[in-house]
C-alpha cells in the first residue's frame, strides 16, 4: 500500500468521525456530503486523460471537506506534475483536523467562505484545473442580504445573473469563473436539478455561452452505487474559454463516470433550444448532417383554448341559450371538456356544427353597451345578470372591452387534451382531436394551427388531414412527457411551448417527401 493511500484511509476515518460528531441539520446547513473515493478518483483519472500531460497543475477544490479529490489527485498525478494545490473549507472544525492530515503534502488549505474569498489577479496566479462538489445548500437557507451579495458578485465574475431561487452550488459555480485559468479545466459533482428547473436556465446560459462544455454525466437514479445524496447528481465538464459557435457535447447517462451505459453527441444548438437537458442522450435521435430535429411547433402554431373567465356563464346549452332567448348572431358552437368529449374525430353538419351528443355555445359579442342595450334587449338582460352576480368584475372579464367580448380562437383542425392521468384504458395521457366542425374549444385543450406551408398542403386534402391526427397520436406517451410536467397527485401537463417541443418525426412521416422544403 502506497502512502497515499495510507492517507486515504486515515482521511475517511476522519471524514467518518466528523460526520458522526455533527447533527444532520447541522451538515445540511453546510451541504457537507463527502464524495465517495470512488467517484473522486475516477474524476481525477478522467480530468487526467482531458490535460496535457506535460502540463503542470494548479488545482483548487473550492469545497475542501476532508480532501477526497485532492487525495484523488495525489493518487492520480506525480507530485512533480503538481505545481500548486489549494482548497478552501469555511467549517472550523474541519478545518484544525483537516491540516494536521494534510501537512508535509504541497496543500495550501484556506479555513474561509470561499464565496468571499479575493480573486487571483494574475492569469498565472489562477487554476488550470478546478475539481469541486460543493455545498447542496437550497435557496431558502440563504438570507435575501447573501442572495444579493452572491447574485452581484456572480454577475461581475461570470457576467451571468442568476436567478434568486437558485442553490449554493450555482453561485459557486458561476465565481469559480473568475478562479479559472484560460484554458482551465473544472469538472463539478452538482445536483442534476440545473438541467430542467427554471432557475438553471441561467446556469444552462453560462456553460453554453461562456465556456466550453465537454461533458454531462448523470447518474441513473436506480443505480445504488452511491449514497442517496448523489442519485440525483451530474458530472459536468468544461474548459474556459470562449466555446466555437458550433460543436456537440458529450452526454452520458448510467453505469460509471468512466464507463457509462449510454454515450451521445448532442449539438449545442440543440441544447440551446432544448428546455430540458435530462432527457439526453436517452431521447435524442441523431440525424445526418448536423441537421436538428423538426418540432411540431415548426408545423403548428400552438395556442391554448381561449379562456372566458367564467364558464358557466359563457358557454351554455341550447336549452340555456332559449330560455334566455339570446341572438344566434352572438352564439359560435364550442367544444364541450374533455371529459365529456367521447370520441377523438369531431364530425360537422353542414352549417359547421359539431355532430355530438351535448353540444355547447360560446357567447361572444364585441358591441358596445349601449348598442346592445338599444338593439338587442333579451341579450342586454341576460348581460344584466352578469353584472348582478359579479361576473364582469372578474379578472379576465375586467381586462377585456367589453367585458363579455372574447379572445380571439377561431376553430383549430387539430386539438390536444394537454391534462391528463396514467392508467386510461388505451394507456393514452394525452388525446388528440380532429375536428372537422366550426367549434372553437375553451382553455381545457391546447389548439394545433397548421401553419402556412401546411395549411396549403392540406387545402382539400381530407385524407391527409386524418393521417396528420393518426401520427399525433401515434406519439407515444413518454415522448409526451419527456416536455411535458407532472404535479402532485399524479397529474400531467403540456404546455403549449412543451407540445411544440415534441419531435414532429411521426407527422413528418405522413407528410409528402417535397414538404421538408417548406417547413418554417
Ligand atoms: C459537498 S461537501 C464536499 C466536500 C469534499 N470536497 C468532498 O467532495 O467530499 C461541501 C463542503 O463545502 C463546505 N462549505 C460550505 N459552504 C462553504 C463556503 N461558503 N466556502 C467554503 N466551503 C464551504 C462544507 O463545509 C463542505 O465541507
Amino acid at each position: 500500500m502506497t502512502t497515499t493511500d495510507l492517507i486515504e484511509y486515515s482521511r475517511l476515518e476522519l471524514q467518518k468521525r466528523l460526520d458522526l460528531t455533527k447533527m444532520k441539520g447541522e451538515r445540511n446547513k453546510l451541504g457537507q456530503f463527502a464524495t465517495p473515493t470512488i467517484l473522486a478518483t475516477q474524476m481525477l483519472e478522467f480530468a487526467k486523460s482531458l490535460l496535457k500531460p506535460d502540463l503542470k497543475v494548479r488545482f483548487l477544490d473550492p469545497a475542501f471537506g476532508t480532501g477526497s479529490f485532492y487525495s484523488a489527485l495525489l493518487r492520480t498525478f506525480p507530485r512533480s506534475k503538481i505545481a500548486a494545490a489549494v482548497g478552501y473549507e469555511i467549517d472550523p472544525d474541519y478545518g484544525r483536523t483537516v491540516i494536521k492530515l494534510w501537512s508535509g503534502t504541497p496543500l495550501q488549505l484556506h479555513i474561509a467562505d470561499f464565496t468571499q474569498a479575493t480573486l487571483p489577479e494574475s492569469d498565472e496566479d489562477k487554476f488550470n484545473l478546478l475539481i469541486c462538489n460543493p455545498p447542496y445548500v437550497r435557496h431558502h437557507h440563504l438570507t435575501s442580504q447573501e442572495k444579493h451579495r452572491l447574485i452581484q458578485a456572480v454577475k461581475t465574475t461570470a457576467d451571468v445573473e442568476l436567478n434568486g431561487l437558485a442553490g449554493l452550488y450555482c453561485y459557486f459555480l458561476g465565481l469559480s469563473h473568475g478562479w479559472m485559468a484560460q484554458r482551465g479545466l473544472a469538472g463539478w459533482l452538482i445536483p442534476s436539478g440545473f438541467m430542467d428547473v427554471n432557475y438553471g436556465k441561467k446556469v444552462k446560459q453560462y456553460l453554453l455561452t461562456r465556456v466550453r462544455l465537454l461533458r454531462v454525466h448523470r447518474f441513473d437514479p436506480d443505480d445504488v452505487q452511491f449514497k442517496d445524496a448523489l442519485v440525483s447528481s451530474a458530472v459536468v465538464w468544461f474548459e474556459k474559454k470562449k466555446p466555437p459557435a458550433k460543436y456537440a457535447v458529450e452526454f452520458t447517462y448510467g453505469g460509471t463516470l468512466l464507463k457509462p451505459a449510454v454515450s451521445k453527441y448532442i449539438p449545442i444548438d440543440v441544447l440551446r433550444y432544448a428546455t430540458k437537458w435530462t432527457k439526453f442522450p436517452i431521447f435524442f435521435e441523431e440525424r445526418g448532417s448536423g441537421q436538428t430535429q423538426t418540432r411540431l411547433v415548426d408545423l403548428f402554431e400552438i395556442k391554448r383554448g381561449l379562456a372566458t373567465g367564467a364558464n358557466k356563464f359563457f358557454v351554455l346549452t341550447p336549452e340555456e341559450v332559449a330560455k334566455h332567448r339570446l341572438p344566434s348572431k352572438f352564439l359560435k358552437p364550442v367544444l364541450p371538456p374533455p371529459r365529456y368529449l367521447p370520441v377523438n374525430k369531431i364530425e360537422t353538419d353542414n352549417t359547421g356544427n359539431p355532430i355530438l351528443d351535448h353540444n355547447l355555445l360560446l357567447l361572444d359579442c364585441n358591441l358596445p353597451e349601449d348598442v346592445v342595450m338599444n338593439e338587442f334587449p333579451y341579450l342586454w338582460s341576460y348581460l344584466q345578470t352578469g353584472v348582478d352576480t359579479g361576473i364582469n368584475q372578474r379578472y379576465l372579464c375586467r381586462h377585456r372591452s367589453p367585458w363579455y367580448s372574447q379572445e380571439n380562437r377561431p376553430p383549430s383542425p387539430f386539438l390536444c387534451t394537454y391534462m391528463g392521468r396514467r392508467g386510461t384504458k388505451n394507456g393514452k395521457i394525452f388525446r388528440f382531436i380532429l375536428n372537422y366542425s366550426n367549434a372553437t374549444a375553451t382553455n381545457v385543450y391546447l389548439m394545433l394551427y397548421p401553419r402556412r406551408a401546411l395549411r396549403r398542403a392540406l387545402e382539400g386534402n381530407a385524407k391527409l388531414q386524418e393521417d396528420i391526427w393518426h401520427a399525433l397520436n401515434r406519439i407515444s406517451s413518454h415522448v409526451l412527457l419527456e416536455e411535458g410536467r407532472v404535479y402532485g397527485g399524479g397529474l400531467y401537463k403540456l404546455e403549449p411551448k412543451e407540445l411544440g417541443n415534441v419531435p414532429a418525426d411521426k407527422v413528418l412521416a405522413v407528410l409528402p417527401e417535397t414538404f421538408g422544403k417548406l417547413i418554417k
